[in-house]
């Protein structure tokens, strides 16, 4: 657990003194609030300045989440104690349920302040974001309300279904290029062809006050006793606007910023002491898969915020299951992020009897994600194919039969040398409801002279066989064995196979995807004895992470 930053340095200890002085100072005696800074600190010249300017600022956020307009759109949400969770970890646990806004998370309390607060001029014009996420949907339901068009700007790979969730609530979406990068240049684009407004996600200052107005209702539904308040991170938006209010009339109480190990963007920027960009971002927490802490939020927050605590994918896993079973909310992983970074908390500092609160900070989540029923649910909506396929079995066709599957997801991948002429292939493809998508694959493999068999309505398929490896190989043949961790995202396996010498052939693939960041990948190839000494030279040019398993007891009794 990392502890960064610490408001308590540049303010007051309560009962301490001046924390970055270690001595007492005048503020020790006042509330801060109720001061002009500069008697604060008539004997803590060093920061006047710096403690001025902050206050300001904190001042300026808190009159502006008083006034925030946000209930025209969003209800004040319970803060439901947890009984389970308390009894078993020994704390009081509530949760402040955000799944409950109209749209499932928070997002529309920003999103409905900033465009509430445009001029007339710039509402006829309409407002504009790129977003495949929440704020889509909060963004969507604000300018419904107010009567103002928006324009959506997602990817052209986002799912289905939140392009669906974006139109139903009255948004025109506009899908362009492959990257997120590529959505926002176009937003762009369109912003200068038609004057929209853009309205952020998390930095600006007016969607930080939307989003501070949960800190303020916490405060007024808890008045007691509240030793930590833990918040999901992505931009900063939502922590910066609860650590504003809640260190302006409560200093007392612990702001604590959760994070994903893989997007810990606001960790790094307090630890480097500036925003920095991460080089690279797991997607599994989507809401919170943000490589650069916004700028506004950073601003408000570094000096606010006691800690950050990461946490991993299964945790933020457990963690959704630990909501289900006290509220019967599902909510998706960024919703559940809070909980498991207070999970941690009370692990390393073994907290009893404290007063805790996370946040469900939303529950769009992927009925996908949730493995074992996603698994059925798939198929009985014919969302995915399940397809049998054979290759022939030379050097590059492996790589050929991917360029055919080309960009759709791939939920699973079997790949079986059989015979010296051919391979087989069990793929499952993620594909649109209604039977065409599927028809349209298997047309396209058709036509590249692959015979294919459909195996998605075949039960022993889907129950057995996609978890089998393929079996032993009828000749024997010298083999080696690697295990990869790819990172989930398009493109990760050609990468792999392209950087791959052309003379290798793969003999053994397993792919299965688990809803996770990085996919977990076993590879068998055969190499020419020329590159034996070197195999894991070529790995590590990749930069994926690999274990040998050539040796593995497993492979040798059940593949080898
Ligand atoms: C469910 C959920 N939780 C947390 C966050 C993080 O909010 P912020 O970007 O303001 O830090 C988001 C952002 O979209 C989200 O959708």
């Amino acid at each position: 657990m990392a502890l960064v930053g610490g408001w308590r340095r540049h303010y007051r200890r309560a009962g301490g003194g001046c924390g970055w002085h270690g001595r007492r100072c005048q503020l020790d005696e006042f509330p801060f609030s109720l001061l002009p800074i500069d008697v604060h600190h008539s004997g803590c010249k060093a920061h006047a300045t710096r403690d001025s300017q902050e206050t300001r600022m904190l001042e300026d956020t808190v009159k502006k989440i008083l006034q925030a307009r946000v209930y025209e759109a969003a209800r004040e949400t319970p803060l439901s104690p947890a009984p389970f969770l308390s009894r078993r970890l020994d704390n009081q646990i509530l949760i402040k349920r955000e799944d409950l806004q109209p749209v499932f998370s928070f997002k529309v309390r920003g999103a409905y302040n900033k465009m509430a607060l445009l001029s007339d001029a710039q509402k006829a014009k309409g407002v504009i974001a790129a977003s495949a996420g929440n704020h889509a949907q909060g963004l969507a339901l604000a300018a419904r309300q107010l009567g103002v068009k928006a324009v959506i700007v997602m990817p052209r790979i986002t799912p289905e279904i939140k392009v669906q969730a974006v139109r139903a609530r009255g948004a025109k979406v506009v899908l362009k290029g492959d990257a997120f990068s590529e959505a926002q240049e176009h937003a762009q684009t369109l912003i200068a062809e038609h004057g929209y407004t853009y309205i952020p996600p998390f930095d600006d200052i007016d969607v930080i006050a939307g989003q501070g107005t949960v800190g303020m209702e916490i405060l007024r539904q808890n008045a007691g006793r509240l030793d930590a308040i833990f918040v999901p991170v992505g931009g900063g938006g939502l922590i910066a606007g609860i650590a504003a209010y809640v260190k302006y009339l409560r200093p007392e109480v612990k702001v604590i910023g959760v994070e994903s190990e893989d997007s810990a963007c606001l960790k790094a920027a307090l630890e480097a002491g500036e925003r920095v960009v991460l080089d690279q971002v797991g997607v599994f927490a989507e809401g919170v898969a943000v490589a650069q802490i916004g700028e506004a939020p950073f601003a408000i927050l570094r000096g606010l915020v006691d800690e950050v605590i990461t946490v991993n994918t299964d945790e933020m896993c457990a963690a959704v299951k630990d909501i289900f079973e006290d509220t019967r909310a599902v909510s998706e992983t960024s919703g559940a992020l809070s909980l498991a970074g207070l999970k941690k908390y009370i692990q390393q500092t073994g907290a009893s009897g404290e007063t805790l609160v996370c946040i469900n900070s939303g529950a769009n989540t992927n009925f996908d994600r949730l493995q074992h029923i996603a698994e059925r649910t798939e198929l009985g909506e014919q969302r995915e194919a399940i397809l049998a396929v054979t290759i022939p079995e030379r050097p590059g066709s492996f790589k050929k039969f991917c360029r055919i599957i080309g960009k759709r997801m791939v939920t699973e991948f079997n790949y079986r040398y059989a015979d010296l002429e051919h391979a087989h292939i069990f793929v499952g493809v993620q594909v649109k409801p209604g039977g065409d998508d599927r028809a349209e694959v298997i047309r396209k493999l058709r036509d590249a002279g692959y015979p294919v068999e459909d195996l998605t309505d075949n039960e022993l398929a889907k129950l057995h066989i996609r978890h089998l490896g393929g079996g032993r190989p009828k000749e024997h043949f010298e083999e080696e064995v690697y295990r990869f961790e790819f990172p989930e995202r398009p493109g990760a396996l050609m990468n792999f196979l392209t950087h791959l010498p052309a003379d290798w052939n793969i003999s053994l693939f397993h792919y299965r995807n688990h809803g996770a960041a990085y996919g977990r990948v076993l590879v068998g190839m055969q190499v020419p004895n020329g590159d034996r000494a070197h195999v894991e030279e070529y790995f590590e040019r990749i930069g994926y992470r690999f274990w040998k398993e050539t040796d593995n007891v497993a492979y040798r009794l059940f593949m080898e």
